[in-house]
This record gives C-alpha cells, sequence and structure tokens, in this order.
C-alpha cells in the first residue's frame, strides 16, 4: 500500500518466523540484516520520514510463555522509539 503510493519502504525486524512461509511473499519487502528493536539505534531510522512500528510477539501463546519478554518488546522497546528522547540523527 506505501509502496503504490510511491513511499520507499524498509523493514527492521528480527526475522523470527524467517523460512516458515506457506509460500512466496507477495513482493521484496526491504528487509535488513535480523535487528532486534530492543537494540534500535539512532542509525536504524536515520533519513527515514515515518516509522510504523508493527515489531511485536503477537500471539496470547506466547506472552503466556514469557510476559515479561513481550513486554519489553511490544512495550518497552516501541515506547523508547517513539520517545522524543530516541537519538535522532540526520542521514546526510
Ligand atoms: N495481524 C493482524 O490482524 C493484527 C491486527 C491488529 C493488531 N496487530 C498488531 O500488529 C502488530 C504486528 O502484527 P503481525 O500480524 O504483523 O504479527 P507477526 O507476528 O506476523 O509479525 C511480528 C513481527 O515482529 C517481529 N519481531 C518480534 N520480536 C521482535 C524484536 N524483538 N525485534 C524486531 N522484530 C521483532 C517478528 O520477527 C515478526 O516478523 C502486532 O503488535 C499485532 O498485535 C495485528
Amino acid at each position: 500500500m506505501l509502496r503504490s503510493a510511491g513511499h520507499e519502504v524498509s523493514g527492521l525486524d528480527l526475522g523470527l518466523y524467517e523460512g516458515c512461509d506457506l509460500g512466496p511473499g507477495p513482493e521484496d519487502i526491504g528487509a535488513r540484516a535480523p535487528r532486534d528493536i530492543r537494540d534500535a539505534e539512532a542509525r536504524d531510522i536515520a533519513g527515514y520520514d515515518a516509522v510504523i512500528c508493527l515489531a511485536a510477539l503477537s500471539n496470547d501463546p506466547l506472552g503466556n510463555l514469557n510476559a515479561n519478554l513481550t513486554y519489553d518488546i511490544n512495550h518497552g522497546a516501541s515506547v523508547r522509539l517513539a520517545a522524543p528522547s530516541f537519538p535522532r540523527i540526520d542521514a546526510t
């Protein structure tokens, strides 16, 4: 959807489900090397106009297995990335 609107899109993802696809994906999703959102640094988002945060442990069984881990990723890392205190650098 974003690409069809003319935006350049790439992904920062840990790749937990890499190789688990039932078939080929719809297109190259622009994924970079696997990266944990909890380790995200200013350089990871430098030059981007916007960040859409979808990195998450997104199902209830995973949450039940380790609630703190889910909280750290889904809440803590997302809030840290969005906070005004997260360091920003220019891409240039
Ligand atoms: N799919 C839906 O219908 C739906 C609906 C409403 C809300 N959401 C929410 O949207 C978000 C994404 O959902 P989804 O269906 O794409 O989930 P998904 O499980 O398919 O994808 C989550 C992605 O996050 C990555 N990830 C997990 N931990 C990470 C980490 N520490 N660092 C970097 N990447 C990490 C995984 O590798 C995976 O690719 C979730 O928060 C989910 O709750 C999804």
